[in-house]
């Protein structure tokens, strides 16, 4: 990709296209703070009367350090996230005391100040004070992603330092905050979610997606799945047959783990519910399971439990069966689910224990 035209072309398109928001017209770094910050909960129609009261009734720092809590407060209703316009009191009463009422022009001590992350940091950098830093959000990584025709995940840690090391390296050293807002502009405007407006893009013949025609699958977003949590406590029933064995159960033909032979398990803190009342009556506690944790797709499950030993078994009601090592290699594979358990086997059911 040749940066310096991407850079070229973006700001030319932007001359033509830019909003004249009230936070450009005038980008002092308090205004270009406040909105950056409206901006990260509300789309720019939506900001836009808050905006505008919020700079009316607190119109520097020194006026938003000294405002009745309340009343910060009404002027933040409706945009949601209180925690926001607390952070940014935070923040104000740190510059008047330390930093004169003031900004600083520098990417680290803005980085340092509440409620200020990486991307408020370079948004105040490049925009008010002229200073060549990226400004990440989602939209620049959308458009970054598809430039480049890149296909790691945005939502992961990984994708967030890919596309930030991309974006550090395109910001220019002349108009770093027109860049960076031409990058957000072109994300919310040309270079939609789902299919991109690719015929009216000033990008076109860079775009490496473009080209390679996936633009419409960019960027990729690998969204984290909600797992239910169960905590499950294990019966490791070791019976003193010789060579000795463990008591082993059958999961049902249908659900998770359908079919599979399993250490036997319940929902409840007693690991011997897990048992038919028969075989718990006669459990010896040895000593209690280690914690584990194993992942399925939409479950997790957290284990404990207790290790138990029985003199012999005679009669297995249905679904038991004992198994002794050598069958558990061959004939028993028991699920990954156990195998903070079954990597115990080896010792506890070797002969010689
Ligand atoms: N979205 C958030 N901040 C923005 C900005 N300064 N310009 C364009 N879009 C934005």
């Amino acid at each position: 990709m040749n940066t310096d035209r991407v850079a070229q072309l973006l700001l030319g398109w932007y001359s033509l296209h830019y909003r004249p928001l009230p936070w450009r017209t005038e980008p002092t770094p308090y205004h270009v703070w406040v909105s950056e910050i409206m901006l990260q909960q509300t789309r720019i129609e939506a900001a836009l009367p808050y905006y505008r009261r919020f700079i009316t009734a607190l119109p520097d720092v020194e006026s938003l350090a000294s405002a009745p809590e309340d009343r910060l407060l009404k002027l933040w209703e409706g945009l949601g996230y209180y925690s926001r316009a607390r952070n940014l009191q935070k923040a104000a009463k740190v510059l008047v005391s330390e930093y004169g009422g003031q900004l600083p022009a520098d990417y680290d001590h803005l980085l340092s100040l509440p409620g200020i992350g990486a991307y408020t940091a370079g948004a105040i950098a490049s925009i008010a004070y002229s200073i060549p830093v990226p400004a990440v959000d989602g939209n620049v990584m959308r458009v970054l992603a598809r430039l480049t025709d890149n296909h790691t995940d945005v939502l992961s840690t990984e994708g967030k330092r890919v596309f930030t090391d991309l974006a550090w390296q395109l910001v220019p050293e002349r108009e770093p905050g027109r860049f960076n807002q031409a990058l957000m502009e072109l994300g919310e405007t040309i270079c939609v979610p789902g299919t991109p407006r690719c015929s009216q893009c000033p990008l076109q013949d860079e775009c490496a997606a473009y080209k390679n025609g996936c633009a419409d699958q960019l960027p990729v977003r690998i969204k984290k799945v909600d797992r239910r949590v169960e905590h499950r406590t294990v019966a490791l029933v070791r019976v003193e047959n010789s060579p000795p064995a463990v008591l082993l159960h059958r999961r049902p033909d249908t659900g998770l783990l359908a079919g599979l032979w399993e250490l036997p398990n319940t929902l409840d803190e007693d690991p011997l519910c897990s048992l038919p009342p028969e075989i718990a009556a006669m459990c010896k506690t040895v000593e209690a399971l280690p914690a584990a944790k194993h992942l399925f797709s939409h479950i997790e499950w957290r284990l404990s439990g207790s290790m138990y030993s029985i003199p012999t078994l005679t009669t297995l009601p249905d679904s038991y069966q004992i198994a002794t090592l050598a069958e558990l290699h061959t004939a028993y594979p028991l699920p990954g689910a156990f195998r903070a358990y079954t990597a115990l086997f080896p010792r506890l059911l070797d002969e010689e224990s």
